[in-house]
């Protein structure tokens, strides 16, 4: 008899279990000016999509979100415009933000269930209380029941494997789309941040210039990302007269044309604006407090964000700076795998949640299940 309790007790207690599990998914947000990746407890990186919305001009109606609207980027109907509602990290344009958010966490919710009991989201340090205000209205729209905020930065430590409980400074540079966050962590709180308005997508715009100006040809953000990617690298090229062949628009006749463009040329173009970008973290860490300054040296440069992904960065960055570099294996992913790794010890949720309590329990405090 007690047997039989036991097991019907069990089994409907791993019923309510599941049940529980399907509602109760926690998720981790990392909304990023180019790309949104959200992860799920469980179930790992779900959505990893450009963070674009594709709205008709007219009526104002979305007619794309994320990659199915990226595809039309430089091929967008003429009724179609492309927005990316978070510029610098930041929301700039609300509604489509909120709209953006809601697909991206219905897709990551993957049809189970209309309402999620918690996510953690990473926020920019120096964002202020409005920007931050708009950020979790979005969340709340999207049915998330309770929302945490956590400093990109402190995320990305955690996710390149910084303890939380360790003493020793670690400094963090994110090299995103828009900008490159530099962040000194000591302890899981944040001793210095610092955001540089520099980011990877600067050497796209700053090819597409220089096709535009000194070859004639006028080619889209995609090509110009492409040819980044193929043939960029932020240390002098093994093979500089490697080259791609970039299809665009001739600028003198407005037919369409291609070019070769060579390793060397690309090198040539990145570099300044690599260059910028190391004067940001030099400067960003020659401000530090002294043991500061000694701990990073002894542990060297942690470096996430898609632009990590450059070829030779460490490398280009250790020169910059005479200190190790190590570009963390999904440099793209570390934030929100540090977002993630908070839901393992809830205490650490809380101490590490950028503190407006009123925020934010009072609006989701109806949605708690726990
Ligand atoms: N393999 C690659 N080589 C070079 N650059 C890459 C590679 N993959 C992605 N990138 C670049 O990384 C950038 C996007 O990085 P990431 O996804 O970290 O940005 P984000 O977090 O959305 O932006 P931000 O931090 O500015 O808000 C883009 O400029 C993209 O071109
Ligand atoms: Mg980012």
């Amino acid at each position: 008899m007690l047997r039989r309790n036991y097991k019907r007790r069990t089994s409907s207690f791993w019923h309510f279990q599941t049940l529980r599990d399907l509602v109760s998914d926690s998720m981790a947000i990392d909304m990023g000016s180019s790309n949104t990746v959200i992860a799920v407890r469980g179930r790992g990186v779900v959505v990893d999509e450009p963070s674009v919305v594709a709205v008709n001009k007219m009526t104002g109606e979305v007619v794309a979100i994320g990659r199915e609207a990226h595809v039309m980027e430089g091929r967008e109907a003429r009724e179609v415009t492309l927005v990316r509602p978070l510029v610098d990290g930041v929301v700039a344009d609300f509604d489509n933000t909120q709209k953006m958010l809601s697909h991206f966490v219905r897709a990551a919710r993957g049809g189970i269930s209309h309402f999620s009991r918690r996510a953690v989201m990473s926020v920019l340090s120096g964002v202020t209380h409005v920007e931050h205000r708009a950020l979790l209205t979005a969340a709340e729209h999207a049915h998330i029941g309770r929302i945490y905020m956590v400093e990109e930065g402190l995320a990305s430590a955690i996710g390149a494997g910084v303890s939380v409980e360790e003493k020793q400074s670690a400094a963090v540079v994110d090299l995103g789309g828009d900008s490159t966050n530099i962040a000194v962590v000591s302890l899981g709180m944040i001793v210095y941040s610092r955001a540089e308005r520099t980011g990877s997508n600067d050497i796209d715009a700053a090819l597409m210039e220089r096709l535009r100006r000194f070859r004639g040809l006028s080619i889209g953000a995609p090509t110009a990302e492409r040819l980044k990617i193929e043939l960029g690298s932020a240390i002098e090229p093994a093979d500089p007269a490697r080259s791609v062949s970039v299809k665009g628009r001739e600028v003198t006749t407005g037919r369409p044309g291609a070019i070769d463009v060579t390793a060397d040329e690309v090198y040539a173009v990145a570099q300044p604006i690599l260059l910028k970008i190391a004067e940001g973290v030099r400067e960003a860490l020659s401000g530090l407090q002294p043991e500061v300054v000694s701990d990073i040296y002894e542990r060297g440069l942690i470096v996430t964000g898609g632009g990590a992904l450059l070829e030779g960065l460490g490398e280009f960055l250790h020169r910059e700076t005479s200190l190790a570099t190590r570009v963390v294996p999904e440099p793209r992913h570390s934030c929100v795998m540090g977002l993630m790794k908070l839901f393992d010890s809830p205490p650490l949720l809380r101490r590490l949640t950028r503190s407006e309590p009123s925020l934010l329990d009072a609006d989701s405090a109806s949605f708690e299940m726990q």
